[in-house]
């Protein structure tokens, strides 16, 4: 199979290393890639946006599968894109339609498919300009904190939780003005959920699904939860909090009704169902659907992922997952991402990163992954490229040796202004495993 990987981040970087290993890989690409999927696969330099450039590439290299890592493509219709044209129309692709993609494209869209369907999700309603006044009402018949959520993609940013009342109604109003954007035309406020956040991943062919690794990400730039709100710091897999009972759950009150309810819409999802959790007391509650995975958890997923994931794309293409069983490592994938000093806010880029040669006194190659994120190749070196710029991943028997082992390699990188989360998985440590 000739594959090839759209994106440039530790996502797929991740899909990049998974897929090298599969025995059916006849060769691998990656557009635009970055000096991490340059190791493992060839680069090809182009600008995603532009569809045309895609086909180009694909027919160039008489590729076969195309895997999507961020959203933006799956939401602007690569995949309807693919399927129109009758060059591609025989390429397997790895990602919904635009239709599908809705699920995160369009908050509104998902409470809506959710309420449809009986899947459990907070309590919620959608207002825009229209009927503002009626939102100050929906707001009014809440407890706080408010929950207030741009209807359309903002970057991951388009969340408000708010604590208090007349805050709540002038983001509502300032969102509605364009605080982000179009993106904020409509807005849902929703129930606020108390419980602890996990993400769980699927992959289907529209009928048939195999469940992934479910992970846990920490989301703000600070040690302890605190601070700004970052794409994602570190990740853990398994979750301690997930266990059978629960993951029964997800599956019969949130799995299947999902992908039921997409066929019944006429939706033939074909790709990842990336689903943000809520463990309320036991009881599992969607907080959102995302139509890719997650970045950093794919760098902690993948790596537990023992079966051939590029045999599952192949099944997935031929519309036949219910053949295909996936393994996984019951081992702990620890990830810490290290960040440009600044981020999420503005940072510099172009600083020489050292310390990414492996040591063969403590590295086996089996055990730590370096994936990279927002780097670049300059004069010959490695340098930072964005804000997240690499994901070290180990895998151990358990959260504490995991821990301890992905800080003293994390310990032997360096560059200008360096920051990372010295407490990835320590809040798990108290849960057994
Ligand atoms: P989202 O972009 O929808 O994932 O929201 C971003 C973050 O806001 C989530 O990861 C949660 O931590 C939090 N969040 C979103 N919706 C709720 C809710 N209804 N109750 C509590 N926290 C929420
Ligand atoms: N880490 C969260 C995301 O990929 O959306």
């Amino acid at each position: 199979m000739r594959v090839l990987i759209i994106g440039s981040g530790g996502r797929e970087s991740a899909f990049a290393w998974k897929l090298s290993k599969s025995p059916l890989l006849e060769a691998l690409f990656c557009a635009p890639g970055n000096p991490g999927t340059a190791q493992i696969a060839a680069n090809i330099e182009i600008n995603i946006k532009d569809f045309s450039l895609i086909k180009s590439a694909v027919l160039q290299h008489s590729i076969k599968m195309v895997v999507v890592g961020p959203e933006d493509p799956l939401v602007n219709g690569l995949r309807d894109y693919f399927e129109s044209d009758p060059q591609l129309k025989d390429v397997i692709f790895i990602g919904p339609d635009r239709l599908g993609a809705q699920l995160e494209g369009s908050k509104d869209f998902a409470k809506s498919f959710m309420k449809r369907w009986s899947i459990p999700t907070a309590g919620f309603k959608c207002f825009d300009s229209t009927n503002t006044d009626e939102g100050d009402s929906y707001l009014e018949s809440l407890t706080p904190p408010y929950v207030l959520k741009a209807d359309g993609l903002a970057a991951g940013k388009g969340v408000l939780i708010l604590d208090d009342l007349a805050e709540a109604k002038r983001e509502l109003r300032s969102v509605l003005g364009g605080r982000f954007g179009s993106a904020g035309n409509k807005v849902v406020i929703e129930e606020y959920l108390n419980g602890i956040e996990l993400s769980v991943f699927v992959l289907t062919d529209g009928h048939n699904y195999l469940i992934l690794p479910e992970a846990k990400d920490y989301k703000r730039i600070g040690d302890g939860d605190m601070g700004l709100n970052t794409g994602g710091m570190g990740a853990v897999s398994p979750v301690p909090f997930a266990g059978e009972v629960f993951m029964k759950k997800v599956e019969e009150r949130i799995v299947i009704p999902t992908i039921a309810g997409l066929r019944a819409d006429g939706i033939t999802y074909k790709g990842f169902i990336f689903i943000g959790l809520m463990n309320c007391k036991g009881d599992p509650y969607v907080i959102e659907y995302n139509v890719r995975m997650g970045d950093p958890e794919t760098e902690a997923v993948l790596p537990r992922i023992s079966s051939d994931l590029l045999s599952h794309f192949i099944a997935l293409g031929e519309g036949t997952l219910n053949n295909e069983k996936i393994l996984i490592n019951p081992m702990t994938a620890l990830t810490v991402v290290t960040v440009s000093g600044g981020y999420p806010e503005e940072y510099v880029k172009g600083y020489q990163i050292s310390g990414l040669e492996s040591d063969t006194d403590t590295d086996t190659d089996s055990d730590t992954m370096i994936f990279h994120s927002g780097t670049k190749m300059a004069e010959g070196t490695v340098v930072t490229n964005g804000g997240r710029v690499l994901a070290i991943t180990v895998l151990d028997q358990n959260i504490g040796k995991a821990r301890d082992k992905v800080y003293s390699r994390v310990n032997r990188i360096n560059y200008k202004e360096i920051f990372y989360r010295r407490d990835i998985g320590l809040d798990l440590l108290s849960f057994k495993g």
